[in-house]
């Protein structure tokens, strides 16, 4: 995607924090926002993963560093902050869903869990870099929620609850904070065919997980959603972009898709 001149970040707002770029959605993310000219940290909990990305970024000339955090953790995400004097830009990107039973038989460990990374993780890095964003002058906070944060599905409550949750964090800190200089986007993906999302879901089960995907002939990519978020982003900083609801052209809604076969 092309960046106008325009929308080139300032040089005070060149660092963008993702977190969950050790695979996935983030990893595309930090690629392309390292593309845009941000320099960008990337954090997770695996610490090879985030390390050899950053590796390979900075080997295709980009500059990037990497930092192993886990979100749910506050001390070390305020340690984490605590580096850092101005960042340009958050993307909220570590989450993801645990099980697919219906709410008769959810594991509350698993909604638990969901509600931990996808909410508390949002909440926790959002606090603790928020004066950093704000300190740039021209700030920007991603939430990368789903379309399960805007419409429900049987088998999703739990994770659809979590999606909710963030949903709502976007658009309450985005009311909170209007006048001082920081956006807040939300980007709400469908149907992701990324390595692990579907995995980690269903516990390492590859067979439910290829499941998922099974028939739709184009699933969206990592780097379809990143480069979304990277668009939205890179808008001069008057433009925010409250809500990008992106699905494959397969998907009608959370419910409805079609499949080939
Ligand atoms: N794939 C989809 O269909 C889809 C659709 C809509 C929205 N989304 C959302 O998009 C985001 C990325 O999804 P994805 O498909 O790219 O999934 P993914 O490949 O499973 O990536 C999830 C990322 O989150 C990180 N993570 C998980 N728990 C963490 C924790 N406690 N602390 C720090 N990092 C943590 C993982 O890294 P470590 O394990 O190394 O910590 C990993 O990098 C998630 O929020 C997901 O809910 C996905």
């Amino acid at each position: 995607m092309s960046t106008a001149p325009s929308a080139q970040p300032a040089a005070a707002s060149r660092i963008a924090i993702v977190t969950g770029a050790s695979s996935g959605i983030g990893a595309a993310t930090a690629r392309q926002l390292a593309g845009a000219g941000y320099r960008v940290v990337l954090t997770a909990r695996r610490k090879d993963r985030v390390e050899a990305l950053a590796e390979e970024i900075r080997a295709a000339g980009g500059q990037a560093t990497a930092y192993p955090l886990d979100v749910t953790d506050r001390a070390a995400v305020d340690e984490f902050a605590s580096a850092f004097r101005t960042i340009g830009v958050l993307v909220n990107n570590a989450g993801g869903a645990l099980g697919a039973d219906p709410v008769a038989s959810g594991d509350p460990d698993d909604w638990r869990r969901m509600y931990e990374t996808n909410v508390i993780g949002t909440l926790n890095l959002t606090q603790a870099l928020l004066p950093k964003l704000e300190a740039s002058g021209d700030g920007t906070v991603v939430v990368v929620s789903s379309t399960a944060g805007h419409g429900t599905y049987e088998g999703g409550a739990g994770y659809v609850a979590a999606k909710h949750g963030e949903h709502v964090l976007a658009e309450t800190l985005r009311l909170e904070i209007v006048g001082r200089p920081v956006r807040v986007i939300e980007i709400a993906p469908g149907m992701v065919k990324t390595e692990e999302f579907a995995l980690t879901r269903f516990s390492g089960d590859a067979e439910k997980a290829a499941k998922v995907y099974q028939g739709v002939a184009e699933p969206l990519t990592a780097d379809d959603v990143a480069d979304t978020i990277t668009w939205a982003v890179t808008r001069p900083s008057h433009v925010n972009i409250d809500l990008l609801v992106v699905r494959p052209r397969a998907q009608a809604s959370n419910t409805k898709v079609h499949r080939e076969g």
